[in-house]
Formats: structure tokens, C-alpha cells, sequence
């Protein structure tokens, strides 16, 4: 290449970024409770995001992110469908009940916008699927909200463990434990019992967790069978649709298998609680949420596999707004983002059908 070309069309790169890291990004919320404002605060930090828009049904929360942003002095609106349409806002977070995700989103891709669709994309394999056609249609940036992807410590002991430091993975056992159900009259009380709104725990929660399980194994399931049932919380709240425990077992391809349990009743003093993922290889374990590696045989001292780091708590929102203005990948993409939605609604079927529910059943091209 000519030299005075070469640097004519460094100067117009460096040029173009100068003014795309000048010109803020119109962001509208669409959904402004717990996990709205949550991001809300999180696109507020960002140097080139700028609020134009706040959506939400419920004019208390409107108002509270209305101050919260006020600096931006965005609008406010009731109408989602008005605010994707608005020619000031270039791209969309969404954080309002499951069972809207995938309308919103492919909505919002249709008028042209970057989206930030919190987890779960859809509740069911129609939702995923129609939501994942739009994506891959659309020439701008989606993100799914699980957020564990940016976890800098995370991503170093599942870099570590694909590279073979335990061998080949064949087994996971993970679980997502809770010490009390969601608060019956909290801020997600309206929606999250119903199964149909937030798809029950598995899908609405755990997905986090086996996204974490297919991110290590490096696949998704092709099988599950398991049970749940409403065992402690019967008829509470009252109307009650979502389980409070099961029990699942997935196998995923060369047979790996993973085991999975959820609760909302492990006591808080008991140990072993809460959320964790145990990877075996064929040259040892790790535990994932530690990032630390138990080598095989008795006597021997676990490695510390990934140190412990500074953690961003808005990394997820940062490197989406990095995917829009300089084109590096979405830390977690809509392949991503459908294949844990899927992984949850395949377990959560075998659970309420009773019976081994496969992959291809859900009828959808991942
Ligand atoms: N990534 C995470 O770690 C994380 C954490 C918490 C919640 N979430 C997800 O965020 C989403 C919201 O959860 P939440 O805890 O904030 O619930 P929430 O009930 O506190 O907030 C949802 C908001 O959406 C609003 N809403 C409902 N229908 C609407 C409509 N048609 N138009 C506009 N707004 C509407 C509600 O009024 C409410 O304010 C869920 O999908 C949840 O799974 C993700």
C-alpha cells in the first residue's frame, strides 16, 4: 500500500473514532424497577451514553428514574412502543418481565436500534426463536443481560479450563441455592410467581447458572430429564404457578453430564448454599465461582487457577457500549443469550412433562 494512502486512512479511522466516542449514544430504559435502575446507574457512568428516554408502566418508578437521571433530563413515557420509535434514541435496554422480552427486543431491532435485553430472552422456544431470527437479520449490536460473562475472574479460569488444565471436562454439578423465595409483595411480586410471566425459577434465575455450565463444558445440553414441584411455598402467594425446588439432570455431547439443583429454602448458617459450579476433569476439578483447581489424589494442595480481581460491577454495559462504538464483540451475543434461555426451558419442560425432553424437541436452530 501506498504510504500517503496508509496514513490517510489511519487519519480517517482515527477521525471517525474521535467522533463516535464524541457523539453520545441516545439510550432509552424500558423497564425502570429493581434491575432497570440498577442499569440506569451503570449507562449513567458511561462517557458516551446519554438518557433520552425512561419507560415504565408504574409512574413511581418512572419519577424515581426520572431523578436519578436527571442530569440527562430524559423523557418519560408509559407507551414502550413510542419510545423505541423515537429518533433521538440509537439504543435500548430492556428490563422488564421475562415473558416481554422477545417482543420488545425484536421490536426495537425493527426500528434500528442497539438493544441490551436482560436474561431470559424468552420464556419459551417461540420467543427465542423469533427473537434470534431478528437478531441475526439486524447489522447492529444485541446483548444479552448475563452479566457473569464480564466477570474478568471468571473468564480467566474458563480460559484456563478450555485450554485442558483439568483435562476434559466430564462432568458438572452446579446449583442455585436461595435462602428465602423472592419477597411475596417486593418489587417483582406481580409477575415473578405467575410461570407464564417469568418462566419460574429455572428460567428466570438459574439461567445465569447454566449458562455458566454450557459456557465451561463449551456446549449446550442435548438432553434432560428431572423433577420439581412446589413443596415448601404451596399456594403461596396465593395463585402460585412457579416451583420452589427441582432436581435436573442434563447430558450434553461425548456424554458429559450435569447435574443441577435449585431451592428457595437452604438455611443461611448451613453450608454449601447459595450458588456454586464444580467442573471435573479428567485431570482434576475446579470450583468455578472460586476460580480454584483441586488437583486429583490425596495430600495435594488446591491451585489458586485464576487470582481474584477488580471487578467492575457495570463491565456488561461498558463493553456493550465498546461493541457499538468500536465494533468489539457483545460479551455475550444473541446466540449466547438464546442458547441459555433454551438450556432453562429445556429443564424446565422435563420437569413439568416428567420426562426426557431433547434438544431438538424445542424446535429451534441455535
Ligand atoms: N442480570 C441480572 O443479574 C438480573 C438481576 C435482576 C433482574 N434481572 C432481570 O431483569 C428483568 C426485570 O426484573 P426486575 O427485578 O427489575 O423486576 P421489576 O418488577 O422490579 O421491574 C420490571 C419493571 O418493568 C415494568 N414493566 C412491566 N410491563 C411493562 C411494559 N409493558 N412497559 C414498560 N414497563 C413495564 C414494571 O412496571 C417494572 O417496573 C427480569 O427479566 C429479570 O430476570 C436481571
Amino acid at each position: 500500500m501506498n504510504v500517503d494512502r496508509r496514513f490517510f486512512l489511519l487519519g480517517s479511522a482515527l477521525a471517525a473514532q474521535a467522533f463516535q466516542s464524541e457523539t453520545p449514544i441516545g439510550t432509552a430504559m424500558i423497564g425502570t424497577g429493581n434491575r432497570g435502575s440498577f442499569l440506569l446507574q451503570g449507562v449513567l457512568k458511561q462517557p458516551n451514553a446519554k438518557v433520552r428516554a425512561l419507560c415504565d408502566i408504574k409512574p413511581d418508578r418512572l419519577d424515581k428514574a426520572a431523578s436519578a437521571a436527571v442530569r440527562d433530563n430524559p423523557a418519560t413515557d408509559a407507551d414502550w412502543h413510542r419510545v423505541i420509535e423515537r429518533k433521538d434514541v440509537d439504543a435500548v435496554f430492556i428490563a422488564t418481565p421475562p415473558y416481554l422480552h422477545s417482543e420488545m427486543a425484536i421490536a426495537a431491532i425493527q426500528a434500528g436500534k442497539h438493544v441490551y435485553c436482560e436474561k431470559p430472552l424468552g420464556v419459551t422456544p417461540a420467543q427465542v426463536r423469533a427473537l434470534l431470527a431478528a437478531a441475526r437479520g439486524s447489522n447492529k449490536v444485541f446483548v444479552a443481560g448475563q452479566q457473569l460473562r464480564s466477570q474478568k475472574q471468571l473468564g480467566e479460569a474458563v480460559r484456563r479450563i478450555q485450554e485442558g488444565v483439568i483435562g476434559d471436562v466430564i462432568m458438572v454439578k452446579a446449583q442455585r441455592h436461595a435462602t428465602a423465595d423472592l419477597p411475596h409483595d417486593g418489587t417483582s411480586g406481580d409477575w415473578y410467581f405467575d410461570v407464564t410471566k417469568s418462566g419460574g425459577y429455572l428460567i428466570e434465575q438459574s439461567v445465569h447458572n447454566l449458562d455458566l455450565c454450557n459456557w465451561v463444558i463449551g456446549a449446550h445440553p442435548v438432553r434432560a430429564c428431572g423433577f420439581g414441584g412446589i413443596l415448601m411455598y404451596r399456594n403461596d402467594p396465593p395463585g402460585r404457578t412457579i416451583f420452589d425446588c427441582g432436581s435436573l439432570t442434563y447430558e450434553y455431547p461425548k456424554g458429559v453430564k450435569m447435574s443441577f439443583t435449585q431451592n428457595v429454602f437452604h438455611p443461611a448458617s448451613m453450608p454449601n448454599g447459595n450458588q456454586y459450579v464444580s467442573v471435573y476433569g479428567t485431570k482434576g476439578a475446579v470450583d468455578l465461582m472460586s476460580a480454584t483447581l483441586y488437583p486429583p489424589g490425596s495430600g495435594v494442595q488446591p491451585v489458586v487457577l485464576a487470582p481474584k480481581q477488580q471487578e467492575d460491577q457495570f463491565a456488561h454495559i461498558a463493553a456493550f457500549y465498546d461493541s457499538i462504538t468500536k465494533g468489539t464483540p457483545p460479551p455475550v451475543d444473541v446466540k449466547v443469550g438464546a442458547t441459555a434461555a433454551l438450556t432453562a426451558i429445556l429443564g424446565h419442560q422435563a420437569m413439568v412433562q416428567e420426562k426426557v425432553v431433547n434438544w431438538s424437541d424445542l424446535g429451534v436452530d441455535v
